[in-house]
């Protein structure tokens, strides 16, 4: 796929969950390349006159969000949201995630975790028959970090899986701080064939702030390509 193509796909993704916004929602706004597409969409319905609230997921998020002039809130004003619409770095086909891959994946399940629905948007290119090919994000406290990157392997390797984890560096090879303050330990897992086994074992670490598994979250997701545009429910 070109890069125009996969934009294509992903404003064609984005386009069909802004679909699925009605007048009067309060929606959490996902990070990335394709969730920048849907903010996009949502600028436009409020200047068709929509009455809408919005809680993104980054700082990168929120400035976009602002520049578009769409209200933002927080979910300390409003802790129940009816839609999150965000993209993924990978999804199986019983829609269990993993996101994280720019960074945001603490506020963007905290915020998913908050909405009745979480829909999510993507290019064919993400989906994959067993999580892992794209290394999975845990974000850590920074204090401890050796004990917990150490923990981690630890906890990989109970859930019976192998990998290397590597510290998060930016493009100037400075340590990655997330909007929250933590590190990211990226996990080149290649085939988590029991990822909710994987989640416990990791959250039970105590220096993981939270993992890039999405499990059991996504109520729908639309996948895009040159062939056009599908949607799958989560039937669970
Ligand atoms: C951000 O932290 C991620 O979870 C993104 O949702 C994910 O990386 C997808 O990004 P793209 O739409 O840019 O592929």
């Amino acid at each position: 796929m070109t890069a125009q193509n996969a934009d294509d796909a992903k404003k064609a993704a984005a386009a069909s969950a802004a679909a699925l916004v009605k007048d009067g929602m309060r929606l959490g706004l996902g990070t990335g390349s394709t969730a920048a597409f849907f903010v996009e969409e949502v600028a436009e319905l409020v200047k068709k006159g929509y009455s809408l609230v919005c809680v993104p997921t980054s700082e990168r998020t929120r400035q976009q969000a602002q520049a578009l002039g769409i209200p933002l809130t927080t979910l300390d004003e409003s802790p129940e949201l009816d839609l999150t619409v965000d993209g993924a770095d990978e999804f199986d086909p019983q829609l269990r995630l993993i996101k994280g891959g720019g960074g945001a994946l603490l506020r963007e399940k905290i915020v998913a975790a908050a909405s009745t629905a979480m829909v999510v948007i993507t290019d064919a290119s993400k989906s994959v028959p067993v999580l892992g090919r794209f290394p999975l994000p845990v974000e850590v406290n920074a204090f401890g970090l050796e004990a917990t990157r150490r923990a981690v392997g630890r906890a990989i390797a109970a859930a019976g899986c192998v990998g290397a984890v590597t510290l998060r560096v930016n493009g100037e090879g400075h340590v990655f701080v997330t909007d929250g303050g933590h590190y990211i330990l990226d996990c080149a897992l290649g085939r988590i064939l029991h990822p909710e086994k994987l989640s416990v074992l990791l959250l039970n670490v105590p220096g993981v702030v939270e993992t890039g598994l999405f499990l059991g979250m996504a109520t729908k997701i639309i996948v895009a390509s040159s062939g056009g545009v599908e949607i799958i429910d989560n039937p669970g």
